[in-house]
């Protein structure tokens, strides 16, 4: 089976010595694409920039920006049976990247015009195969079930993987995550576990609504 993860932030440059990115460290992304290897399928994994070793046995593709990572997962999807969007990617982009380092001057409010990137996840659910499956990720900080469904709905997700950054053990560079995974017509909720075996878990849902 072929499997495409993505996985950690991406870095929108503002000029050669900056950028604005979010706190994700792959971790989830990452033990996804290992879980998926282990069981013998032929994974790519599509990540930003973290500090996590590449897993081996898996096709790691590094990207930077939104825009390459919607370049390396648009280009690869057609042919892929699951494909697990865990990355963070960026929603805006500054509207134009400096040439040259941005000097502060004397008592000045610096602001940044801010456009947005595309949504690699949207394009995906727009052009899904019958026989694709095809999961995201959701992070909330409130309203996690109605504000999830809603994007399971706009993308044309067939699970939603939800999590809540303000419960403890859950979210952004820790080992462990408490996530709900959401369907059209269920909702699955797991405890407080590994970021490996949240990958199992998933799996196992995966491939039980395939069948
Ligand atoms: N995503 C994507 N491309 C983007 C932004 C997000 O593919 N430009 C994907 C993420 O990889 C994740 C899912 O969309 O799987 C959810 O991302 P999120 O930013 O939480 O959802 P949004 O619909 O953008 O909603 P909001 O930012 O308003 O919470």
């Amino acid at each position: 089976m072929k499997v495409l993860v993505t996985a950690g932030p991406t870095q929108e440059a503002i000029d050669p010595v900056r950028y604005i990115t979010n706190h994700s460290s792959g971790k989830m992304g990452y033990s996804i694409a290992k879980a998926c290897m282990l069981r013998g399928a032929d994974v790519t994994l599509v990540t930003g920039r973290t500090a996590l070793d590449a897993p081996l046995f898996v096709n790691t593709v590094p990207v930077i920006s939104a825009k390459d990572m919607y370049e390396e997962v648009t280009s690869r999807s057609h042919d892929m049976d699951i494909i697990i969007k865990a990355a963070a990617v960026a929603d805006y982009r500054p509207c134009n990247v400096a040439d040259e380092k941005i000097k502060k001057k004397e008592g000045d409010v610096m602001s940044i015009p801010l456009e947005r990137t595309d949504d690699i996840l949207k394009w995906l659910g727009e052009h899904k195969k019958d026989s694709q499956f095809l999961c995201g990720f959701s992070m909330e900080t409130e309203h996690m079930l109605e504000n999830s469904r809603k994007k399971l709905k706009k993308k044309n997700l067939d699970m939603i993987v939800a999590n809540n950054l303000k419960e403890q053990g859950a979210g952004f560079e820790t080992d462990t995550n408490i996530v709900t995974m959401i369907t059209q017509n269920e909702v699955f909720e797991l405890e407080l576990m590994s970021k490996e075996e949240v990958a199992f878990h998933l799996l196992d849902k995966i491939l039980e609504l395939r069948k």
